[in-house]
């Protein structure tokens, strides 16, 4: 019989994760203890932008006209717990607040809710990011409150999605990571599997420690490239050189690879910078501190990037106060093909200049909604155009599609000033340079 599967918590990863197992062919209920969440994916709405995911689960949610019925959602912990061979959690970890280390007490809370019910053999499966050590601590939970006992079995398969592409990367993942105990979880878990497997995605089977330690230090190490180009671009100020060049001309040599050397303002998000900080400080209580002291570095040289963009930007602006000066902030996620601004760089650097005195005007394609919840009092136009208007300075801070593809002569036309800042460093200098702009980008010629 095929496998049942649930998923507790439907944020990013778990909807994403739940519209994809139905894609595969299983019969999936998702539960959140959010009811504004669960009756909006009921109605197959997804309570954030995510390219492709909407269509996904109209395609199984079951009561939408046409679709598979596969996928269902409760807040029932009784009825998830019967239902499911494979229980997947998926909540989210988030930074403690006024603390390095991440805050578990929404896993503990999902495991603490399901084991009542887990009365058959089942299969829990952590894809949360959580600090090391977690896994052991929750399977021995489970084997302790799980009617089932010991036969409540726990594994860890951390998740690598990217938002943006959430669902390319659920359905279509570059490794499949599994932290087993026992064969049968291994056996369970190949079976979910089954599909991305076959079509070439590499199955690593791990420890527990193992699987965990997988997801924090990726993360760390693209985090650790990011800051890297970025402490080059510092180098490539103090002396002239260009850093996207030099980006281009390391990345040639395939030990090293292109990807992820864009310097520019820097990384935010829900992940990359809570899971280094997460990571420190769990190797702290471990006593392995010492080996974790370049992320410290790693996450300095990340912030100060957000600072030197309001430098930058108050140079351009002739060096003194933000005071009456109108500055256009074109983007406001932390990254494009996304609507979220948790820690977002650009917000960050708009924030800064309107606390500032900066007269600050921001358009984002898809992240206003949220922005304006978080940043209420900085100003909001409904296109580029309207934000450029009457600027002194544009500051190019997301690389969305569309700020690529916007016309630098006509910006001009309603501009105050013609200064262009790319804090991504993508868009194309000489284009703009042509249509008369003063262009900077960091680490970067000037004009
Ligand atoms: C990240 C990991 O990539 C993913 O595998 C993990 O599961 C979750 O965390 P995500 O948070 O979606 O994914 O963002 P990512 O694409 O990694 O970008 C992170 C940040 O780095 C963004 O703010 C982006 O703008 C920035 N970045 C990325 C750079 O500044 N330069 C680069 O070259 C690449």
């Amino acid at each position: 019989m095929a496998l049942k599967i649930t998923v507790i918590g439907t944020g990013y990863l778990g909807a994403t994760h739940a519209a994809a197992m139905a894609e595969l062919g299983f019969e999936v209920m998702g539960l959140d203890v959010v009811p504004e969440k669960i009756d909006k994916l009921r109605r197959g709405e997804v309570p954030m932008y995510e390219p492709g995911l909407e269509e996904l689960l109209r395609r199984h949610v079951a009561g939408i006209e046409g679709s598979t019925g596969r996928l269902r959602f409760t807040m029932d912990w009784a009825e998830l717990g019967e239902f499911g061979d494979v229980h997947f959690v998926c909540v989210n970890t988030p930074q403690r607040h006024g603390e390095y280390a991440c805050d578990m007490s929404y896993v503990d809370s999902a495991i603490a809710s399901l084991a009542p019910h887990l009365k058959d053999p089942a299969l829990v499966v952590g894809k949360s990011t959580v600090p090391v050590g977690s896994a052991d601590r929750l399977a021995a939970y489970l084997a302790e409150h799980a009617p089932a006992g010991a036969d409540a079995e726990l594994a860890w398969n951390p998740e690598f999605l990217r938002e943006g592409f959430a669902v390319q990367d659920t359905l279509h993942p570059d490794r499949i990571v599994v932290g087993v105990r026992s064969e049968r979880s291994e056996k369970l878990l190949r079976e979910v599997y089954a599909t991305p497997v076959e079509e070439g995605s590499p199955f690593v089977v791990t420890d527990f420690p193992t699987a965990e330690l997988v997801k924090t230090s990726a993360n760390s190490f693209l985090a650790t490239k990011i800051s890297f180009i970025n402490a080059m671009a510092e180098l490539c100020e103090a002396t002239g050189g260009d850093v996207a060049k030099l980006a281009e001309a390391i990345g040639y040599d395939d030990r090293i690879g292109r990807k992820f050397l864009r310097a520019g303002i820097g990384f935010g998000g829900g992940c990359l910078p809570k899971d280094i900080r997460a990571f420190m400080a769990r190797a702290g209580e471990l006593g392995a501190d010492q080996a974790l002291t370049f992320l410290r570095e790693i996450d300095s040289i990340n912030m100060r990037q957000r600072g030197r963009m309001v430098e930058l930007t108050r140079q351009e602006l002739g060096g003194g106060p933000f005071l009456g000066k109108r500055v256009a902030v074109l983007g406001a996620t932390f990254k494009p093909d996304s609507d979220d601004v948790r820690d977002s760089p650009a917000l960050n650097v708009a924030g800064q200049i309107h606390l500032q005195g900066g007269q600050v005007t921001v358009y984002d394609p898809k992240g206003m909604d949220n922005a304006r919840r978080i940043f209420p009092t900085l100003g909001y136009a409904d296109s580029a155009l309207e934000a450029v208007r009457g600027a002194h300075v544009v500051l190019h801070l997301t690389e969305w599609q569309e700020f690529r593809e916007l016309d630098p002569a006509e910006l001009g036309e309603v501009a105050a000033e013609r200064v262009v800042l790319d804090g991504r460093n993508a868009l194309d200098a000489e284009a703009w340079r042509r249509a008369g702009w003063r262009f900077r980008a960091m680490g970067r010629p000037g004009a």
